[in-house]
């Protein structure tokens, strides 16, 4: 699919209070891109396979304790860690070479990356311009909707997330969290509390900008996947046609 030179995938996020289906609906959307034809990938944050994903999810089990501005920032780096991923791919592949003394040229490699910083693409800008659209179960609204509850200062919580790529869509699963907090599976970690999730909904709503489109999370799962794929189609064929990436905050 596709054609044009600068043709992508696109970076779709799905937000939502904990609760609201986001998971779910997720992995369907992955599955039903495919379905169609699309190349998709299913990411979510926080990574917990990292570590620093590990460090977030011992806190976020109560296992560990950590200063709130310590936590978002570890949040933070979740995300930006999807940048040298791509360096230690480069490097890796370096390193087979080399056993294979094809030294001179590795050499050459190395040089060109110390002093060429461009050739250490971010995984996220790597797999959008290679066409795979990435669904993305939360983002950097998360992390600011989530931080700023806990009293934070929202511009504090939003400088760090300055400069990664900004998603094509954003996705809101509209849930109340009274209604949330009935789905029961509140899995005991530690922000699943109604009253924090009430102040988390409402630093969401700060945040919707043009790139938002809200679906009502109570209505059936089928209801909530049509409409989701529709929104997403929309989005996909636009980015197909080369609509330039751009950063947070934009
Ligand atoms: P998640 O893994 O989506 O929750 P679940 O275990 O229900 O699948 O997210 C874990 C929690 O982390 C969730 O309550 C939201 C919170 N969070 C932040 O506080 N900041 C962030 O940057 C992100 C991505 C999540």
């Amino acid at each position: 699919r596709g054609g044009k030179a600068d043709s992508r995938g696109a970076l779709v996020v799905l937000e939502g209070l904990d609760r609201c289906g986001k998971t779910t609906q997720s992995t369907r959307l992955v599955k039903n891109l495919e379905r169609v034809g699309y190349s998709a990938e299913l990411w979510r944050f926080p990574d917990r396979t990292t570590s620093v994903g590990k460090m977030i999810s011992s806190y976020l089990s109560n296992e560990s304790q950590l200063d709130d501005h310590t936590i978002h920032l570890l949040f933070s780096a979740n995300r930006w860690e999807k940048r040298l991923v791509m360096l230690f791919f480069v490097v890796r592949n370096l390193a087979k070479i080399d056993q294979d003394e094809n030294n001179v040229w590795l050499q050459n490699v190395l040089g060109i990356i110390s002093t060429g910083q461009t050739l250490v693409k971010s995984l996220m800008e790597s797999k959008l311009k290679s066409g795979t659209t990435l669904v993305v179960d939360r983002y950097s609204y998360s992390g600011v909707a989530f931080s700023s509850a806990k009293g934070l200062d929202i511009e504090w919580c939003k400088a760090p997330e300055i400069g990664l790529l900004a998603p094509d869509l954003v996705v809101y699963l509209d849930i109340p969290p009274e209604k949330a907090a009935e789905r029961g599976g509140y899995g005991g970690e530690r922000y699943e509390q109604l009253e924090f999730q009430k102040k988390v909904g409402q630093n969401y709503q700060v945040l919707h900008g043009p790139t938002w489109k809200i679906i009502d999370a109570c209505s059936s799962m089928e209801e909530v996947e049509e409409q989701l794929q529709k929104m997403v189609l929309d989005c996909v064929k636009t980015c197909q046609e080369g609509k330039p990436l751009s950063c947070l905050w934009s």
